[in-house]
């Protein structure tokens, strides 16, 4: 059976696990991965057979309202990764770790990790970064926390970086190149690549043999990634050139509310059909 495995409520289910991950490189199938912070939504997405959700520190913007990823912390982050976990029965769930929960130590970053797969009950964690977190990743890995690397624009380092823009371009591609492969050495099980050229994704794909997920990486990646919010029209203000919007859901409910705040000011709602008697 292929990664993407739609089921109906009641069927029997087992995890996918980062063996399954590898298994589908080997068949060069791609794959999507989404981010989920809440219980509806992870249901949804993990009935449509998205193999891998990601609670991802996007959670700051899109939940939080905060203007970047900096601010979140374990203790936001945390009950969102229970409610991800206890609303899906077969994505492998991946658990963010916020800015300034691991980059102190190996210790500190497995601490952190160690609350998101004990408390949270995630199945990995990702983490930004690439060969100054190369301890950090390894002591995760010998503690058997399959772990996710992130390289390109790494919205943690977005005052470093000058902005939301691309990266990787010249010699910063050669650099992200010998990142990947320090990643995959230190125990990585898959590489985020965000907002790279599609060239350089596909140079990375050659030198490393882990499976890779792109966003805004082009297409030679072996998954996609998205903020779910962008994929279905629910961002508020200009959505990056990599977003494709599927669905126009943020009109729809602004649609619906207005509707029904109408009927309650004309009386209209509720109607008899909608009260008890
Ligand atoms: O936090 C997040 O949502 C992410 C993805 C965009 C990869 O890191």
């Amino acid at each position: 059976m292929g990664l993407v495995a739609p089921y109906a409520d009641g069927d029997t289910v087992r995890r996918v696990t980062i063996t399954d991950l590898l298994d589908a490189k080997t068949r060069s199938e791609h794959w999507p991965m989404l981010t989920a912070y809440d219980a509806t939504t992870a249901r949804i997405f993990d009935e449509a057979g998205i193999p891998v959700l990601l609670v991802g520190d996007s959670a700051a913007m899109v939940v939080f309202g905060f203007d970047s990823t900096i601010p979140i912390t374990v203790d936001h982050l945390l009950p969102l990764v229970q409610a991800v976990v206890r609303s899906s029965k077969r994505a492998m769930v991946v658990a963010d770790l916020p800015f300034g929960t691991y980059q102190e130590s190996p210790e500190q970053a497995l601490n952190t990790a160690i609350t998101f797969i004990k408390d949270g009950h995630a199945h990995a964690v990702k983490i930004e970064g690439g060969e100054h977190v190369l301890p950090q990743i390894q002591a995760l890995v010998a503690a058997g926390i399959p772990v996710m690397g992130h390289l390109g624009l790494t919205p943690q380092s977005i005052n470093q970086l000058g902005g939301y823009k691309v990266q990787g371009r010249g010699e910063d591609g050669e650099k992200l190149i010998r990142d990947a492969i320090a990643l995959e050495k230190a125990g990585a099980f898959a590489i985020v690549l965000e907002v790279i050229p599609a060239e350089l994704a596909a140079r990375v794909r050659d030198a490393v043999s882990i499976p890779l997920i792109g966003i805004g990486a082009g297409n030679s990646t072996d998954g996609q990634v998205l903020v779910w919010q962008d994929l279905v029209g629910l961002t508020v203000g200009r959505t990056p050139k990599f977003v494709k919007k599927y669905a126009e859901v943020g009109d729809a409910i602004r649609s619906a509310v207005a509707q029904w705040s109408e009927d309650v000011v004309s009386g209209a709602y509720p109607s008899d059909s909608n009260s008890y008697h």
